[in-house]
Protein backbone atom coordinates (compact mmCIF):
# COMPACT_ATOMS: atom_id res chain seq x y z
CA UNK A 1 0.00 0.00 0.00
CA UNK A 2 1.03 3.73 -0.75
CA UNK A 3 1.70 5.91 2.78
CA UNK A 4 3.78 8.59 3.56
CA UNK A 5 6.66 7.99 5.94
CA UNK A 6 8.01 10.20 8.39
CA UNK A 7 12.09 9.43 8.22
CA UNK A 8 13.04 12.59 10.61
CA UNK A 9 12.84 16.06 11.15
CA UNK A 10 13.30 18.62 8.72
CA UNK A 11 13.10 16.52 5.98
CA UNK A 12 9.53 15.98 3.82
CA UNK A 13 7.40 12.62 4.52
CA UNK A 14 8.35 10.34 1.72
CA UNK A 15 5.53 8.87 -0.34
CA UNK A 16 7.05 4.73 -0.17
CA UNK A 17 5.37 1.38 -1.30
CA UNK A 18 4.91 -0.51 2.36
CA UNK A 19 4.15 -3.37 3.63
CA UNK A 20 -0.29 -4.01 4.14
CA UNK A 21 -0.58 -4.29 8.04
CA UNK A 22 -1.63 -7.61 9.11
CA UNK A 23 -4.68 -7.28 11.88
CA UNK A 24 -4.58 -9.57 15.41
CA UNK A 25 -8.09 -10.49 16.36
CA UNK A 26 -8.90 -7.71 18.29
CA UNK A 27 -8.16 -5.21 15.54
CA UNK A 28 -9.72 -3.88 12.66
CA UNK A 29 -8.24 -3.29 9.12
CA UNK A 30 -9.64 0.32 8.19
CA UNK A 31 -9.39 1.83 4.19
CA UNK A 32 -8.68 4.77 4.81
CA UNK A 33 -11.28 7.44 3.21
CA UNK A 34 -9.29 10.85 4.72
CA UNK A 35 -7.02 12.12 7.76
CA UNK A 36 -6.74 15.64 9.15
CA UNK A 37 -3.75 17.26 8.93
CA UNK A 38 -2.78 18.51 12.48
CA UNK A 39 0.09 20.52 14.11
CA UNK A 40 0.90 18.04 15.91
CA UNK A 41 2.24 15.87 13.04
CA UNK A 42 3.89 19.69 11.95
CA UNK A 43 5.54 19.63 15.59
CA UNK A 44 7.19 15.98 14.43
CA UNK A 45 8.67 17.44 11.58
CA UNK A 46 9.71 20.76 11.57
CA UNK A 47 10.27 21.07 15.34
CA UNK A 48 12.10 18.07 16.16
CA UNK A 49 9.14 16.78 19.32
CA UNK A 50 10.24 13.33 19.14
CA UNK A 51 7.67 10.50 17.76
CA UNK A 52 7.64 7.26 20.60
CA UNK A 53 8.00 5.02 17.58
CA UNK A 54 11.42 5.72 16.25
CA UNK A 55 11.27 7.12 12.36
CA UNK A 56 10.58 5.45 9.97
CA UNK A 57 7.13 6.42 10.87
CA UNK A 58 3.51 6.86 9.19
CA UNK A 59 1.98 10.11 10.82
CA UNK A 60 -1.77 10.41 10.83
CA UNK A 61 -3.97 10.80 13.64
CA UNK A 62 -7.50 12.01 12.61
CA UNK A 63 -8.38 9.90 10.23
CA UNK A 64 -12.43 8.35 8.88
CA UNK A 65 -12.63 4.91 6.49
CA UNK A 66 -14.56 1.71 5.76
CA UNK A 67 -13.76 -1.57 7.60
CA UNK A 68 -11.63 -3.83 5.30
CA UNK A 69 -11.29 -7.03 7.17
CA UNK A 70 -12.04 -7.84 10.99
CA UNK A 71 -10.25 -9.78 13.54
CA UNK A 72 -12.14 -13.17 14.64
CA UNK A 73 -12.40 -12.09 18.14
CA UNK A 74 -14.13 -8.30 17.02
CA UNK A 75 -17.52 -8.15 17.83
CA UNK A 76 -18.75 -4.28 17.38
CA UNK A 77 -17.36 -4.12 13.78
CA UNK A 78 -18.02 -5.59 10.21
CA UNK A 79 -16.81 -5.23 6.73
CA UNK A 80 -18.12 -2.74 5.03
CA UNK A 81 -19.17 -0.19 8.76
CA UNK A 82 -18.15 3.05 8.27
CA UNK A 83 -15.67 3.89 11.20
CA UNK A 84 -14.16 6.68 13.11
CA UNK A 85 -10.43 6.46 14.33
CA UNK A 86 -9.82 7.92 17.51
CA UNK A 87 -6.28 9.07 17.62
CA UNK A 88 -5.36 7.28 21.15
CA UNK A 89 -5.82 3.82 22.24
CA UNK A 90 -6.21 2.88 25.84
CA UNK A 91 -5.92 0.28 28.20
CA UNK A 92 -9.07 -0.13 29.76
CA UNK A 93 -7.50 -1.28 32.79
CA UNK A 94 -5.50 1.68 34.69
CA UNK A 95 -6.49 3.69 37.25
CA UNK A 96 -7.41 6.90 35.11
CA UNK A 97 -9.32 4.69 32.44
CA UNK A 98 -11.09 3.16 35.43
CA UNK A 99 -11.96 6.35 36.19
CA UNK A 100 -13.60 6.71 32.81
CA UNK A 101 -11.09 9.11 31.97
CA UNK A 102 -9.47 6.67 29.27
CA UNK A 103 -8.21 10.34 27.18
CA UNK A 104 -5.38 10.54 29.88
CA UNK A 105 -5.14 6.59 30.31
CA UNK A 106 -1.27 5.66 31.79
CA UNK A 107 -0.72 3.41 28.66
CA UNK A 108 -2.21 5.45 25.90
CA UNK A 109 -0.79 4.60 22.86
CA UNK A 110 -0.94 7.30 19.70
CA UNK A 111 -1.61 6.82 16.72
CA UNK A 112 1.20 7.94 14.41
CA UNK A 113 3.10 8.47 17.07
CA UNK A 114 3.71 5.23 19.20
CA UNK A 115 2.36 3.07 16.30
CA UNK A 116 1.95 4.05 12.03
CA UNK A 117 -0.67 6.08 11.38
CA UNK A 118 -3.13 6.85 8.81
CA UNK A 119 -1.59 8.96 5.96
CA UNK A 120 -1.76 5.61 4.08
CA UNK A 121 -4.11 3.51 2.28
CA UNK A 122 -4.75 0.90 5.12
CA UNK A 123 -4.39 1.52 9.14
CA UNK A 124 -4.51 -1.35 11.98
CA UNK A 125 -6.46 -0.61 14.82
CA UNK A 126 -7.91 -1.82 18.00
CA UNK A 127 -11.40 -2.13 17.55
CA UNK A 128 -12.59 -1.46 21.00
CA UNK A 129 -11.63 2.25 20.26
CA UNK A 130 -13.35 2.71 17.39
CA UNK A 131 -16.56 4.29 16.82
CA UNK A 132 -19.58 4.00 14.31
CA UNK A 133 -20.23 6.78 11.70
CA UNK A 134 -23.46 7.02 10.92
CA UNK A 135 -24.19 7.29 6.92
CA UNK A 136 -25.68 10.76 7.80
CA UNK A 137 -22.21 11.97 8.31
CA UNK A 138 -19.78 12.74 5.37
CA UNK A 139 -17.07 10.46 5.43
CA UNK A 140 -14.03 12.75 3.91
CA UNK A 141 -14.69 15.47 6.08
CA UNK A 142 -15.98 13.73 9.62
CA UNK A 143 -12.34 12.77 9.89
CA UNK A 144 -11.83 15.60 11.51
CA UNK A 145 -13.92 15.06 14.68
CA UNK A 146 -11.40 12.77 15.95
CA UNK A 147 -9.30 15.04 16.93
CA UNK A 148 -10.38 18.70 15.85
CA UNK A 149 -13.37 18.89 17.22
CA UNK A 150 -13.26 16.13 19.99
CA UNK A 151 -10.59 18.22 21.88
CA UNK A 152 -12.67 21.29 21.67
CA UNK A 153 -15.80 19.27 23.03
CA UNK A 154 -14.00 17.75 25.83
CA UNK A 155 -12.61 20.93 26.60
CA UNK A 156 -15.47 22.93 26.80
CA UNK A 157 -17.92 19.95 28.18
CA UNK A 158 -15.72 18.29 30.50
CA UNK A 159 -12.86 20.80 31.43
CA UNK A 160 -14.09 24.41 31.06
CA UNK A 161 -18.41 23.20 31.86
CA UNK A 162 -19.13 25.96 29.77
CA UNK A 163 -22.97 26.73 30.73
CA UNK A 164 -25.92 28.33 28.96
CA UNK A 165 -25.28 32.30 29.30
CA UNK A 166 -21.49 31.89 30.45
CA UNK A 167 -18.97 34.22 28.96
CA UNK A 168 -16.35 32.39 26.86
CA UNK A 169 -13.00 34.14 25.40
CA UNK A 170 -10.91 31.99 22.96
CA UNK A 171 -7.59 32.97 22.76
CA UNK A 172 -6.74 31.08 18.98
CA UNK A 173 -9.27 30.08 16.25
CA UNK A 174 -7.21 27.73 14.00
CA UNK A 175 -8.08 24.30 13.45
CA UNK A 176 -8.42 24.11 16.82
CA UNK A 177 -9.50 26.94 18.47
CA UNK A 178 -12.57 27.50 15.65
CA UNK A 179 -14.03 24.63 17.27
CA UNK A 180 -13.68 25.90 20.34
CA UNK A 181 -15.72 28.82 19.42
CA UNK A 182 -17.97 26.35 17.40
CA UNK A 183 -18.67 24.28 20.32
CA UNK A 184 -18.69 26.64 23.10
CA UNK A 185 -21.28 28.76 21.49
CA UNK A 186 -23.59 25.45 20.81
CA UNK A 187 -23.57 25.33 24.91
CA UNK A 188 -25.18 28.67 25.07
CA UNK A 189 -22.19 30.92 26.07
CA UNK A 190 -21.41 34.23 24.69
CA UNK A 191 -18.23 33.84 22.88
CA UNK A 192 -15.70 36.40 22.38
CA UNK A 193 -13.08 35.15 19.66
CA UNK A 194 -9.63 36.68 19.70
CA UNK A 195 -6.73 35.95 17.09
CA UNK A 196 -4.38 38.12 15.03
CA UNK A 197 -5.65 37.14 11.35
CA UNK A 198 -9.08 38.63 10.52
CA UNK A 199 -10.14 35.73 7.90
CA UNK A 200 -10.24 33.51 10.99
CA UNK A 201 -11.95 35.58 13.41
CA UNK A 202 -14.83 36.16 10.33
CA UNK A 203 -14.85 32.50 10.21
CA UNK A 204 -15.29 32.46 14.34
CA UNK A 205 -18.39 34.56 13.61
CA UNK A 206 -20.18 32.20 11.06
CA UNK A 207 -19.75 29.85 13.66
CA UNK A 208 -21.25 32.04 16.44
CA UNK A 209 -19.12 33.62 18.08
CA UNK A 210 -20.74 37.12 19.51
CA UNK A 211 -17.45 39.13 19.34
CA UNK A 212 -14.27 39.17 17.80
CA UNK A 213 -11.11 40.88 18.36
CA UNK A 214 -8.29 41.24 16.51
CA UNK A 215 -5.33 41.58 18.41
CA UNK A 216 -2.27 41.87 16.45
CA UNK A 217 -2.30 45.64 17.19
CA UNK A 218 -3.16 45.70 20.64
CA UNK A 219 -1.33 46.31 23.58
CA UNK A 220 -1.57 43.30 26.12
CA UNK A 221 -3.54 46.20 28.86
CA UNK A 222 -6.29 47.60 25.85
CA UNK A 223 -7.09 44.03 25.10
CA UNK A 224 -7.76 42.91 28.59
CA UNK A 225 -9.41 45.85 29.26
CA UNK A 226 -11.79 45.12 26.08
CA UNK A 227 -12.52 41.95 27.30
CA UNK A 228 -13.50 43.49 30.60
CA UNK A 229 -15.63 45.47 29.22
CA UNK A 230 -17.85 43.23 27.18
CA UNK A 231 -17.95 40.87 29.99
CA UNK A 232 -18.56 42.95 32.89
CA UNK A 233 -15.19 42.74 34.44
CA UNK A 234 -14.02 39.34 33.40
CA UNK A 235 -14.81 36.15 31.28
CA UNK A 236 -16.62 32.79 33.49
CA UNK A 237 -14.08 31.13 31.04
CA UNK A 238 -11.10 31.51 29.22
CA UNK A 239 -9.81 28.82 27.13
CA UNK A 240 -6.37 28.90 25.34
CA UNK A 241 -6.10 27.22 22.16
CA UNK A 242 -2.61 28.86 20.63
CA UNK A 243 0.11 27.47 23.21
CA UNK A 244 1.75 30.51 23.10
CA UNK A 245 3.55 31.48 26.99
CA UNK A 246 1.99 35.19 26.36
CA UNK A 247 -1.68 34.32 25.22
CA UNK A 248 -1.45 31.38 27.71
CA UNK A 249 -0.45 34.53 30.56
CA UNK A 250 -3.67 36.60 29.04
CA UNK A 251 -6.04 33.98 29.34
CA UNK A 252 -5.62 33.88 33.09
CA UNK A 253 -5.77 37.60 33.28
CA UNK A 254 -8.60 37.64 30.98
CA UNK A 255 -10.81 35.88 33.68
CA UNK A 256 -13.19 37.23 36.39
CA UNK A 257 -12.62 36.39 40.01
CA UNK A 258 -13.78 32.67 40.76
CA UNK A 259 -13.26 32.50 36.63
CA UNK A 260 -11.59 29.18 34.73
CA UNK A 261 -8.87 29.38 32.31
CA UNK A 262 -8.77 26.16 30.75
CA UNK A 263 -5.27 25.29 28.78
CA UNK A 264 -6.21 23.22 25.30
CA UNK A 265 -2.97 25.29 23.11
CA UNK A 266 0.51 23.20 24.17
CA UNK A 267 3.91 24.58 24.82
CA UNK A 268 6.95 23.34 25.87
CA UNK A 269 8.15 26.23 27.52
CA UNK A 270 7.14 27.47 31.18
CA UNK A 271 5.07 30.44 31.75
CA UNK A 272 5.15 32.85 34.81
CA UNK A 273 1.98 32.77 37.00
CA UNK A 274 0.68 35.38 38.89
CA UNK A 275 0.02 33.34 42.29
CA UNK A 276 -1.00 36.25 44.18
CA UNK A 277 -4.06 37.07 41.91
CA UNK A 278 -5.11 33.29 41.33
CA UNK A 279 -4.64 32.72 45.24
CA UNK A 280 -7.38 36.00 45.89
CA UNK A 281 -9.31 35.84 42.82
CA UNK A 282 -9.84 31.97 43.28
CA UNK A 283 -8.98 31.22 39.96
CA UNK A 284 -9.08 27.91 38.84
CA UNK A 285 -6.68 26.42 35.67
CA UNK A 286 -7.13 23.31 34.48
CA UNK A 287 -5.37 21.70 31.47
CA UNK A 288 -7.41 19.52 29.08
CA UNK A 289 -6.17 16.81 26.84
CA UNK A 290 -8.19 14.61 23.82
CA UNK A 291 -11.17 13.38 24.80
CA UNK A 292 -13.12 10.37 26.12
CA UNK A 293 -14.45 7.56 23.97
CA UNK A 294 -17.86 8.33 25.70
CA UNK A 295 -18.04 11.79 24.40
CA UNK A 296 -17.57 10.56 20.40
CA UNK A 297 -21.41 9.75 20.04
CA UNK A 298 -22.45 12.88 21.47
CA UNK A 299 -20.30 14.88 19.62
CA UNK A 300 -21.52 12.65 16.31
CA UNK A 301 -25.08 13.28 17.38
CA UNK A 302 -24.34 17.26 17.24
CA UNK A 303 -23.12 17.13 13.89
CA UNK A 304 -26.05 14.86 12.55
CA UNK A 305 -28.10 17.73 14.29
CA UNK A 306 -26.25 20.96 12.63
CA UNK A 307 -24.99 22.40 16.15
CA UNK A 308 -21.54 21.43 15.13
CA UNK A 309 -19.93 21.46 11.35
CA UNK A 310 -17.63 20.01 9.93
CA UNK A 311 -17.70 22.13 5.87
CA UNK A 312 -16.36 25.31 6.69
CA UNK A 313 -13.86 24.39 8.97
CA UNK A 314 -12.12 21.55 6.43
CA UNK A 315 -11.08 24.07 4.25
CA UNK A 316 -8.50 22.16 2.12
CA UNK A 317 -8.22 18.56 0.59
CA UNK A 318 -5.17 16.87 -0.96
CA UNK A 319 -3.80 14.02 -2.25
CA UNK A 320 -1.33 11.82 -0.46
CA UNK A 321 1.00 12.17 -3.07
CA UNK A 322 1.02 16.47 -1.93
CA UNK A 323 0.72 15.96 1.44
CA UNK A 324 4.03 18.66 1.81
CA UNK A 325 1.28 21.51 0.16
CA UNK A 326 -1.09 20.62 3.27
CA UNK A 327 1.60 21.28 5.92
CA UNK A 328 2.78 24.09 3.91
CA UNK A 329 -0.12 25.81 4.29
CA UNK A 330 -0.06 25.15 7.65
CA UNK A 331 2.94 27.23 7.68
CA UNK A 332 1.44 30.09 6.59
CA UNK A 333 -1.59 29.91 8.64
CA UNK A 334 -3.39 29.56 5.19
CA UNK A 335 -5.67 26.58 6.22
CA UNK A 336 -7.87 25.79 9.08
CA UNK A 337 -8.01 22.60 8.79
CA UNK A 338 -6.90 20.39 5.97
CA UNK A 339 -7.31 17.07 4.88
CA UNK A 340 -5.74 13.83 2.80
CA UNK A 341 -8.04 12.50 0.91
CA UNK A 342 -7.48 8.86 -0.68
N1 LIG B 1 -2.68 36.00 19.57
C1 LIG B 1 -3.85 35.59 19.05
N2 LIG B 1 -3.92 34.58 18.14
C2 LIG B 1 -2.79 34.03 17.73
C3 LIG B 1 -1.52 34.44 18.23
C4 LIG B 1 -1.50 35.49 19.19
N3 LIG B 1 -0.36 35.94 19.70
N4 LIG B 1 -0.57 33.67 17.64
C5 LIG B 1 -1.22 32.83 16.80
N5 LIG B 1 -2.55 33.05 16.85
C6 LIG B 1 -3.60 32.34 16.12
C7 LIG B 1 -3.27 32.01 14.69
O1 LIG B 1 -3.60 33.08 13.83
C8 LIG B 1 -4.15 30.79 14.43
O2 LIG B 1 -5.42 31.13 13.96
O3 LIG B 1 -3.76 31.07 16.76
C9 LIG B 1 -4.24 30.13 15.81
C10 LIG B 1 -3.43 28.85 15.94
O4 LIG B 1 -4.04 27.92 15.14
P1 LIG B 1 -3.30 26.76 14.32
O5 LIG B 1 -1.94 27.22 13.91
O6 LIG B 1 -4.26 26.31 13.27
O7 LIG B 1 -3.07 25.64 15.41
P2 LIG B 1 -4.12 24.55 15.94
O8 LIG B 1 -4.08 23.35 15.06
O9 LIG B 1 -5.44 25.20 16.16
O10 LIG B 1 -3.47 24.16 17.31
C11 LIG B 1 -3.38 25.11 18.37
O11 LIG B 1 -3.65 23.51 20.10
O12 LIG B 1 -3.72 21.24 20.35
C12 LIG B 1 -2.94 22.34 20.35
O13 LIG B 1 -0.78 21.49 19.61
C13 LIG B 1 -1.85 22.34 19.29
O14 LIG B 1 -0.64 23.98 20.45
C14 LIG B 1 -1.46 23.76 19.34
C15 LIG B 1 -2.78 24.47 19.58
ZN1 LIG C 1 -5.45 3.09 30.83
Amino acid sequence: MKAAVFHGPKQPLKIEEVETPKIESHEILVKIAACGVCNTDMHYIDHGVPTFKKPPLILGHEPSGIVEEAGAGVKNFKVGDRVLIPPVFSCGYCANCRLGRENICFNMIMLGNHIDGAFAEYTKVPAKDCQHLPEELPLEESSIIADAISTPYHAVKNRAQVRPGDSVVVFGCGGVGINVVQVASAAGASVIAVDIVDNKLDMAKKLGAQHTINSSDKEDKALLKEIRTLTGGGADIAIEAIGNPKTIELASAAVKAGGLHCQVGYTHHSVPMNAGRLMFREIEIKGSLGCRPVDYPKIIEMVKTGKIQLEPVVTHKFKLEDIDKAFDLMRKGESLRSIIVF
